[in-house]
């Protein structure tokens, strides 16, 4: 018998497979859904604060959404807990219904402070952990690097102070230096990264000449400097790991535990393909784990990470060599 069970941050799942936080995750239906279908974990949608200043009526005041730490300043204390506690209620019935699989909130913070007090609420609402999706664009010339590691950073502090829950931090791939981050994450007491959120993107609709959204869900392509990343930084920063973004597959799910991961969320495969998709990739995990000789997650997880792969230098190749491609 094949153990995929495994511990990610103190949490016993039954398996490494995360629902990640989206719209599938936003009801305590599709909580139960997600659970009922073989879930590992669940995430829940992210509270976004856009969404709280959307719950005021922002946009009939004139409030820019798009300028979001500006437009904070003219939110009031009430909006904020209408919002949150929305949040809560939501939490409280995803718990109920989620027959103990384990869940996480998730905040979408930029680092104001207002939200580090709903931390210490989540817990005693009764999360399981919490997930910070840092999601910080800065389209200004007057920070730099550093100034935006400090926001990070600062974040993960004040949510610390206000939680013993488990965190995850969930990132974007562009950090002048992830290794260096991580680390400090680590320092401020994050337990976890998840690598990498995948962003909304735009695109440019040329008959229109305006502008629109390119395709909300990933393809099966799109996993890889997902697993450069955790294979770079197992066993490297102090944290454990989730990797995340393009997985739609056990073969995938498995090319993460090698590299190091300690689960992987998925989110596009579960819209493509329905829930069903999450009891599919249980059991292929498990027949993929047995036909590679391995008994369990654990004695497989690590063994293709870059210190212990015998090839650590592919890692670190960023250039196509002829050699290498053997097209081009
Ligand atoms: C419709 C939709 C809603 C999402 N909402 C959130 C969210 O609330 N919070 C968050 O951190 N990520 C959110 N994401 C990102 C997903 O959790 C996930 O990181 C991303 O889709 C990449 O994983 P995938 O390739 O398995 O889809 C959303 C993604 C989609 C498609």
């Amino acid at each position: 018998m094949i153990d995929i069970s495994t511990t990610y941050m103190g949490l016993k799942l039954a398996n490494p497979l995360i629902v990640g936080a989206s719209g599938l995750t936003g009801t305590p239906e599709g909580i139960q859904k997600a659970a009922e279908a073989g879930a590992g974990a669940i995430v829940l949608k992210s509270l976004f604060e856009e969404q709280i200043l959307t719950e005021l009526g922002a946009e009939e005041k004139g409030i820019d959404l798009d300028a979001y730490p500006e437009a904070e300043a003219f939110i009031s204390r009430t909006a904020w807990e209408k919002g949150t506690e929305n949040y809560l209620e939501m939490l409280n019935e995803a718990k109920a219904r989620a027959a103990g699989v384990p869940i996480f909130a998730s905040i979408n913070c930029v680092g104001s402070g207002t939200w580090a007090s709903f931390a210490s609420r989540i817990e005693k609402t009764g999360a399981d952990g919490l997930e910070l999706n840092i999601a910080f664009l800065p389209a200004t010339t007057s920070l730099g690097s550093k100034d935006i590691e400090a926001k990070v950073l600062s974040t993960v502090r004040e949510a610390r102070r206000a939680t013993k829950l488990p965190i995850q931090v969930k990132l974007g791939q562009h950090y002048s230096s992830l290794p260096n981050l991580a680390q400090a994450l680590s320092k401020e007491g994050a337990n976890a990264l998840v690598l990498f959120n995948r962003f909304y993107r735009l695109d440019i609709d040329l008959k229109g000449m305006k502008l629109t959204r390119a395709q909300p869900l990933s393809g099966p392509d799109e996993y890889h400097e997902s697993l450069r990343w955790v294979a770079l930084l197992f066993q490297r920063a102090g944290l454990e790991l989730t990797g995340a973004t393009g997985i739609h597959d056990a073969e995938t799910v498995t090319k993460f535990i090698l590299a190091g991961a300690g689960a992987v969320q998925i989110c596009s495969a579960i819209y493509k393909g329905g829930w069903k998709v999450i009891g599919s990739m249980v059991e292929d995990l498990g027949n993929i784990l047995d036909s590679m000789g391995f008994s369990s997650l654990d004695a497989m997880r690590g063994k293709l990470s870059a210190q212990n792969s015998g090839k650590p230098a592919d890692y670190l190749r960023l250039q196509y060599i002829k050699a290498l491609t053997g097209i081009y």
